[in-house]
């Protein structure tokens, strides 16, 4: 793992946001994985600017996202297509088709899972995935778990997740109980990835992601099993790794 410490959180955005700059300047037709939450906002607010400057172009960038809640629809403003067109996919120019994540509505979730899963592998799969960290050490919505989940699949939101996630909604009862998320297979098969942790309250995860044992209790710590994963930290999330 490489690991880079910036001083705060707009440098830790300012160089997740290089990374993903130079992935689609080198490979135009890149497919990115991308990741919603707070931690990418910055990042996302920094491709724009690129954009904006005229530096990038997402014309022929694909991308899939790694979660969606089940049962929102997506113009409901906490699903994660909204988050994506909002911060990123209006504000580009990737084209709309181009742009992937699962369905949280549809009828038959397996079958949806297993759709998802096939055209990540139609894409080619993943060329550089983003990732955000849960206080849990959950990245995408894998949960700890006694074993690491594998492709694409539904699962039960934990309390701590609902209660992480319950910031976002008017109470905690709308948070949705269920989640398809990209498995520990499908994001670990990305040729490269981005770990962004900022803040204080991640501090110990990171630690425990980035040196701790390589255990399903902490999905993130699989990620010391891949062979090209930069973890772009703030101080304040690096505090007990420095
Ligand atoms: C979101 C996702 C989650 C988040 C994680 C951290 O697509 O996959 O794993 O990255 O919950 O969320 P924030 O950034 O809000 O702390």
């Amino acid at each position: 793992m490489k690991v880079i410490i910036a001083k705060d959180y707009d440098a830790m955005c300012r160089r997740a946001a290089d990374l993903l700059f130079a992935q689609v300047v080198l490979k135009p037709e890149s497919v990115l994985g991308l990741a919603t939450g707070s931690t990418p906002c910055g990042i996302y607010a920094q491709l724009v600017e690129k954009y904006n400057a005229g530096d990038i172009d997402f014309s022929r960038v694909k991308t899939v996202n790694l979660d969606e809640y089940v049962g929102l629809p997506v113009e409901n403003d906490q699903s994660y297509r909204y988050y994506m067109n909002s911060n990123l996919f209006s504000k580009v120019n990737v084209l709309s088709d181009n742009t992937n994540l699962p369905n949280g509505l549809a009828r038959d979730v397996s079958a949806e899972c297993e759709r998802y899963d096939g055209l990540i592998k139609e894409l080619g799969g993943v060329d550089m995935q983003l990732l955000g960290i849960g206080l849990n050490g959950h990245i995408g919505f894998n949960e700890p778990n006694d074993v690491f989940d594998k492709g694409t699949h539904c699962v039960n939101l934990t309390k701590s997740t609902i209660e992480a996630n319950a910031r976002f909604f008017k109470s905690i009862d709308e948070v949705p109980k269920q989640a398809i998320t990209m498995g520990i297979k499908t994001i670990m098969m990305a040729k490269k990835i981005i770990l962004a942790i900022n803040g204080e309250k991640k501090k110990e995860i990171a630690k425990a992601a980035i040196y701790g044992p390589v255990t399903p209790k902490v999905p993130a710590s699989i990620l010391q099993m891949h062979p090209d994963v930069t973890v772009v930290l703030d101080e304040a999330a690096a505090e007990l790794i420095k």
